[in-house]
């Protein structure tokens, strides 16, 4: 069944020799970390003696990029030395002739950053009634019985088999019943370690993809009081069959554990944590994240982001990694998890959390990120599990940190079922078989037909349509991309509710000239300058008029930043063709704060299957200057007009009963219809509803023509003098600048492959390159660019997440229970209100 392509084969070749090598252990007491990327003519040797540092080694499975080390010393040793090079060649010190400097591509002195946050909750205490002898419990024991588990906990897990509320459950057992457990299958636990001596866990614990960065040994073992978060994930996901605790959704899964929450880390090892065993592990377990405070904007840097690429591209013989990650707990402070570039990620799995009464329990995060929901705390129970200990069970387990891990135990089983399963392939299976369900929420049929909600992704996640599903899968065409020019608009937002509409008109010979067949996810980079970033909101509306919610306002983020390069991303288009019209709608929600606000520029991104296989190269790794070309101006016309819009009233919630329930092991059309788009266009069932607190006006199909019906046409007009009049000064200065002879740096900007001439360049992180962009043009390489360089890292270096250390996490941790047993009245008085039936 395991396909290996030519892909897989090469990628299978550079794991190899990227090998089990380990580095030796970081010590940031003493000695200070560089991450260099060197060209792959000079020796890193070489380049250690050099500047006088010690080599440590390939950095993981990253071509080219290396560790070195110093002892402990407050500069950054390799930039200084980058810029009196710099410096004398400005002086004409020395000539232009080759140095071992102009080797670095890149380079990033390593800084402790604070902890993610765990994404666990403490939930309410159970306060079940003992269950009685029912025709579920019954069927329950049958079950039990013939797939011989002993479990002292199995009956508690009501996630795996619900004999209160049928149905409220993963519908795995008859998954199990096909013998198709999680044989083969690795996850790999990303976490605060993992207790491999737990009589529950120790039989399925693989050492081998297994390792500690924060204490830097072999073992990810559980040193910290609280550390039993990874230890009951883990759980979840492979428990053994034995006399134990309970199960996992995966119980026959090897599982190893990578331990980064136990204290701060740097980039460099969250890089090589996350794609930690790449060639023994497929599956990688994450619930964890940036802080969900509803003020944090936080997406990982660059070597992370890097890492992420090449496991999608390397992993699992060239199939790639699975990443599963948490959604997030900040809902009830108006988080939403595309503030999150780890949730946002094209490469990871989003997953939310309902209660086992198919509610939304008050604190899972909303996004159009996000894929698909599984069973978690509220209500008043949690999820039944593993804990720290020789045979200790917890039945606290919640938060979205305790559905990712479910999510992973499925795609386990899905592996086994189809090891030859890329990692597109997994979310597709996802949309497919995803079941939406009875609860009122902002349903909308995509253009394909599935059912789409922020608040819950495709549905919930049913471990038999899954692997059914999976069993026929056919698999997708590699990946391909289409990125549209930067579209400037630098127009100020209207307060209140009205939005800032522009648009951009993907043609089909765009997208066919891009390889690029059928849509899968989208991505929208944009820059905008506001002096209270939590006013925002940002709608995108395809053309098949399928809406996604990419930002939502935040009342606690007062940020007087805006964004600056962020990128937003959707799964509400996965099967769309992508032909038409993209608009996006900025908003400034809150009207007479005084705060307002100007939509600088757009770029929107569309990646899905390609049209031929035999001509689509993987993509590229991501370097720091992705987002460089802001202020080019290609040869495409750049269609932005801009038109104030009103919003319309909210409509009321989506009677559940209304949304379609649709076959759950349909496939995609390779090419869905223009017809069939065009209905879903016309579907007036798609009205986003009331899940967010401010009024979130709908931009369904109607909306769509209303833009263009209330802009009024004088506006509309004006507008495009005054978009003319700037892109032709823009072009001017634009020509005038490559009379210059910079056009060639520009143009070069995102291979980032020359050597030290291109050092002005390294602005290292997203909050760098305001002033980066604001320096950009003729005058970056002139004499100033060592100072310039030092403004980009300062400002990078200034930018920080509010983390918490240990006590305050703590002290949130009972702000969050005693939040949690508010939420749990109210949300079960809503259970018994009309909801249920
Ligand atoms: C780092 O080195 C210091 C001084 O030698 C030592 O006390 C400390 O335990 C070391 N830390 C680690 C994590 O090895
Ligand atoms: C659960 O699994 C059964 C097979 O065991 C299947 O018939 C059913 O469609 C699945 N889904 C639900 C929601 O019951």
């Amino acid at each position: 069944m395991r396909l290996i392509s030519f892909w897989g084969l090469l990628a299978a070749t550079s794991l190899a020799s990227a090998g089990r090598h380990h580095l030796p252990p970081r010590n940031y007491t003493t000695h200070d970390y560089y991450a260099i990327h060197v060209a792959s003519s000079t020796s890193p040797a070489e380049l250690a003696a050099h500047l006088g540092l010690d080599h440590d080694g390939p950095l993981g499975t990253l071509c080219d990029f290396h560790l070195f080390k110093a002892p402990k010393h407050a500069n950054d040793i390799v930039e200084d030395a980058r810029q009196e090079l710099r410096r004398r060649r400005r002086k004409r010190e020395i000539g232009l002739e080759y140095h071992p400097l102009d080797s670095i591509k890149f380079t990033q002195k390593q800084k402790l950053k604070p902890r993610h946050w765990k994404r666990s909750v403490i939930p309410t205490l159970s306060g079940r009634a003992g269950v009685e002898e029912s025709e579920a419990v019954k069927t329950q024991r049958e079950i039990a019985s013939t797939l011989k588990i002993n479990d002292p906990i199995f009956e508690e897990q009501w996630h795996i088999f619900n004999v209160q509320d049928r149905g409220n459950d993963v519908n795995v057992t008859d998954v199990w019943l096909q013998g198709i457990t999680g044989k083969d299958v690795t996850a790999c636990i990303v976490d605060d370690g993992l207790d491999m001596d737990s009589e529950d866990l120790k039989d399925n614990f693989f050492a081998a993809g297994s390792y500690d960065f924060n204490d830097h040994v072999e073992l990810p073992k559980p040193r910290l009081s609280d550390d039993r978060h990874g230890t009951r994930c883990a759980g979840e996901v492979a428990a053994g069959r034995n006399n134990a605790c309970g199960v996992g959704i995966a119980y026959d899964a090897k599982i190893s554990g990578v331990r980064i929450l136990s204290g701060e880390i740097t980039d460099v090892d969250e890089a090589l944590a996350l794609n930690y065993g790449l060639e023994v592990n497929d599956l990688y377990s994450c619930s964890w994240g940036p802080p969900d405070d509803g003020k944090t904007m936080q997406a990982p840097g660059i070597l992370i982001k890097q890492a992420l690429v090449d496991a999608v591209q390397k992993g699992r013989d060239g199939k790639g990694a699975i990443y599963v990650f948490a959604a997030g707990n900040g809902a009830a402070a108006d988080d939403n998890c595309n503030f999150d570039g780890y949730t946002n990620s094209i490469y990871s799995i989003t997953v939310g959390a309902i209660d086992k009464q198919n509610l939304h329990p008050y604190y899972s995060e909303a996004c159009s990120a996000q894929l698909a929901v599984t069973y978690s705390s509220g209500s008043g129970d949690s999820i039944h599990t593993t804990d720290v200990g020789a045979n200790k069970c917890t039945s606290s387990h919640g938060g979205t940190s305790a559905a990712g891990p479910i999510a992973v135990g499925i795609y386990a089983l899905a592996l086994q079922a189809r090891p030859d399963l890329t990692w597109r392939d997994m979310q597709w299976i996802t949309v497919m078989s995803a079941v939406p369900f009875d609860q009122p929420s902002d349903w909308t049929k995509t253009a394909i037909g599935r059912t789409f909600s922020h608040q819950f992704g495709y549905g919930k996640l049913d471990a038999y349509a899954v692997v059914e599903t999976a069993k026929t899968w056919k698999n997708v065409k590699p990946q391909a991309w289409f990125f549209s020019p930067w579209m400037h608009v630098k127009t100020p937002i209207p307060e209140g509710d009205e939005g800032l509409a522009s648009e951009f008109e993907v043609t089909a010979d765009m997208l066919k000239e891009a390889n690029l067949e059928t849509v899968e996810h989208i991505t929208l980079t944009m820059n905008v300058e506001h002096e209270r970033r939590g006013d925002l909101s940002v709608e995108l509306i395809s053309p098949a008029g399928v809406t996604s919610h990419l930002s939502t306002a935040r009342r606690d983020d007062d940020a007087a930043v805006g964004y600056v390069d962020w990128t937003f991303m959707s799964v509400a288009h996965f099967g769309e063709k992508g032909i038409g019209k993209w608009t996006v709608i900025v908003k400034d929600t809150i009207k007479d704060n005084g705060k307002t606000g100007v939509f600088t520029d757009w770029k929107l991104r569309l990646w899905g299957e390609c049209i031929d296989a035999s001509k689509q190269k993987p993509l590229p790794l991501p370097t720091q200057h992705d987002d460089d070309d802001h202020d080019v101006i290609d040869g495409h016309p750049a269609h932005t007009t801009t038109v104030s819009v009103p919003s319309s009233t909210p409509k009321p919630p989506v009677n559940p009963s209304d949304v379609p329930n649709r076959p759950i092991n349909q496939k995609p059309s390779p090419s869905p219809n223009p017809a069939s788009t065009e209905s879903a266009s016309s579907s007036p069932s798609s009205a986003p509803e009331n899940f967010l607190p401010s009024p979130f006006p709908t931009f369904g199909v109607s909306k769509r023509t209303q833009i263009w019906i209330y802009g009024s046409i004088g506006l509309i007009l004006v507008f495009c003098a005054s978009l003319a009049t700037y892109l032709f000064l823009a072009r001017r200065k634009r020509l005038r600048s490559s009379r210059d002879n910079y056009e060639f740096e520009m143009l070069d900007d995102a291979d980032d492959d020359e050597g030290g001439a291109r050092a002005g360049m390294l602005s290292g992180t997203a909050g760098g390159r305001r002033k980066g962009r604001a320096k950009r043009g003729g005058e970056l390489y002139d004499a100033f660019a060592g100072e310039s360089d030092d403004d980009l890292l300062s400002e990078s270096d200034g930018e920080e997440g509010p983390y918490r250390d240990q006590e305050d996490r703590e002290y949130d941790e009972k702000q969050a229970m005693e939040d949690d047993s508010d939420a749990g009245e109210s949300s079960g008085s809503a259970s018994s209100g009309p909801k249920r039936q």
